[in-house]
């Protein structure tokens, strides 16, 4: 296992160029499977999660060839005889989950490991199950595993409502029904743009979407889709913990290249609360850190409001703020791990319910601090960044899947990070 040792206190100056979104890749990979022929997507990171998705899909008798170094990843379905998704892999990764529903849209049935650590009941993948069942598929569960099918001809059709609204049970809805029989409505269906996202590409196939982008998606099924050439979004979430990591000091100056801010959503507003602002040209953006950091508290909402995935991040640059902010996520309530971790370096921090209570303006110093998820281990990596002296942050293979080269990206801007075994 690798861990880091960070030198705290270093300006940021220079160019990050941002890599292909993740979450927004996976649905798409998931979605070339219900093509006939080969697809190839450009600008996919080289990140522990792809590499274990191209296995998932593999596992199927599917062709993934993936080019690193060109970030391309070519799908061929064609010889998809097994539609299986073994737990050994699934575990790995709750979004192989997709694999549900682009097996039932592909060839009518799907078994599927259910996700790694998680149960029927509370972080669940129910609204998913049902969605499916209501518009038509046959489910079963046994023995660990989603056992599912549809009916001769393809799935009939129907509606169903996400109570609350799911982005993994959108795309798995999607990915079942464009290649169905009848008509499918999702209703309080997720906007992020990595679902609009995702019904560009199934458009490009072929498929017949109405109302991307909005609340409700009306699914009319077709025949057959095609295999396409299609070009990732770059990552939201890199763009906004990056942007977060340069407003941390106040003689940082950075650019990040190849970013699409339209995609931050609400983020933007939150972020020139603090102060902080950044010019955008093209798809640069420049961020202008200031002089001294405002407390603003944030509530995770679903989008375009303030992303879960980006609250553990803002933790940090709150601990740097005078005076005190509050972060609630409403969307999983329980993801506060690295705040602990934050009080042993000294940052004056506490949790309650849902809610996470930072008084800025403590000096941190550096320690050994353990990352527990993926959001949190950056979030960490950025507190030593910030805390006076060396820190080491384990664990961080957290990390290697989802921030591609992170290390390299922030040291050649000066950041001072060295990856040992531990
Ligand atoms: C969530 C984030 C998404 C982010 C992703 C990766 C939201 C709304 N979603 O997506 O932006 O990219 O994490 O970190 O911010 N739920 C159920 N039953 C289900 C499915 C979900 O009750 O079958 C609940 C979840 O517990 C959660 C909410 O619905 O409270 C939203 O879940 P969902 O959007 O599906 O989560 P992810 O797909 O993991």
């Amino acid at each position: 296992m690798d861990k880091f040792i960070i030198e705290g206190g270093y300006p940021l100056k220079g160019e990050i160029a941002i890599s292909g979104s993740k979450n927004a890749a996976l649905p798409l990979m998931a979605a070339a499977l219900l093509a006939d022929g080969e697809t190839s997507i450009e600008n996919i990171p080289g990140l522990n999660d792809i590499l274990t998705f191209n296995n998932v899909m593999r596992v199927t008798g599917a062709r993934i060839d993936y080019d690193q170094k060109a970030q391309t990843l070519n799908i061929n379905p064609d010889n998809l005889y097994y539609p299986e998704a073994p737990y050994e892999l699934v575990r790995k990764m709750r979004a192989s989950f997709y694999m549900l529903g682009a097996l039932l849209g592909k060839v009518g049935k799907a078994k599927v490991s259910l996700p790694g650590g998680c149960a029927w009941g509370p972080r669940p993948v129910d609204l998913h199950i049902e969605g499916l069942k209501a518009f038509g598929a046959d489910i079963k569960l046994d023995k660990g595993y989603v056992v599912a099918s549809v009916p001769e001809g393809g799935l009939p059709g129907g509606t169903y409502t996400l109570n609350p609204s799911s982005v993994g049970a959108t795309v798995n809805l999607l990915l079942a029904s464009v290649r169905g029989k009848g008509t499918c409505i999702i209703k309080n269906a997720a906007k992020e743009p990595d679902v609009v996202q995702l019904c560009d590409f199934l458009q490009q196939m072929g498929a017949d979407i109405e109302g991307k982008g909005t609340s409700k998606l009306v699914v009319k099924g077709v025949s057959k889709l095609n295999g396409v050439t299609f070009r990732n979004a770059s990552d939201r979430i890199e763009t906004g913990t990056y942007m977060l990591l340069a407003a941390m000091h106040p003689e940082s100056d950075i650019t990040l290249k190849n970013t699409n801010p339209e995609d931050l959503g609400e983020f933007a507003v939150w972020f020139k609360k603090t102060g902080a602002t950044y010019e955008i040209d093209g798809r640069d953006m420049k961020i202008i850190s200031p002089e001294k950091i405002k407390p603003v508290s944030v509530i995770t909402e679903i989008y375009p409001g303030f992303p879960t995935d980006l609250q553990a991040q803002w933790a940090i640059l709150m601990a740097m703020a005078e005076g005190e902010a509050h972060i609630t996520d409403t969307i999983y309530p329980d993801r506060f791990s690295y705040i602990p971790e934050l009080a042993r370096l000294g940052a004056d921090v506490s949790v309650k319910n849902n809610s996470a209570v930072i008084t800025g303006g403590q000096q941190l110093t550096g320690t050994s601090i353990m990352s527990t998820d993926l959001r949190a281990s950056v979030s960490l990596v950025m507190a030593a960044m910030y805390a006076e002296g060396t820190s080491e942050v384990l664990r961080v293979y957290h990390l290697d899947r989802g921030y591609e080269g992170l290390e390299h990206k922030l040291n050649k801007v000066g950041a001072r990070i060295k990856r040992v075994e531990e």
